[in-house]
């Protein structure tokens, strides 16, 4: 069974190939967890992911930190991009929908 990787991304250049390179490996259904302090890249990567889901690299992807979850439709199914840092309870995940959509990708 593989161990977990360590990567080091020197420059957003890499931050944002790692994140095409995540997002060619994702199907309907998977989550991928971003977890860091301010200013670690999760929203870098997550751009550089979703830009690649919607092949679309110029796509703006803003910041779900107000809105809590930004929907991007495809044909296979959703994108649900969220950010959780500002909930109080679990019970919120539910309430945002974020567990409504079985083929939805969840990139929080
Ligand atoms: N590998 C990297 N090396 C250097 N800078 C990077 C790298 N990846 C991203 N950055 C830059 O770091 C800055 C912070 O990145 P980003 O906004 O993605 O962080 P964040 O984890 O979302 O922070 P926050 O928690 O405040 O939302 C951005 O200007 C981004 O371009
Ligand atoms: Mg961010």
């Amino acid at each position: 069974m593989a161990g977990p990787v360590n990567l080091i991304l020197v420059g957003e250049d890499e931050t944002d190939r790692l994140g095409r390179a995540v997002a060619n490996h994702l199907s309907p259904g998977n989550i991928v967890l971003l977890r860091g302090g301010l200013g670690a890249g999760k929203s870098a990567l997550a751009r550089a992911l979703i830009r690649q889901l919607l092949d679309d690299p110029v796509r703006d992807i803003p910041s779900p930190s107000f809105a809590l979850v930004q929907p991007y439709d495809r044909p296979s199914g959703p994108i649900l991009h969220a950010d959780l840092y500002r909930l109080g309870h679990a019970a919120e995940i539910t309430e945002l929908g974020l567990v409504d959509h079985d083929q939805a990708i969840l990139v929080v």
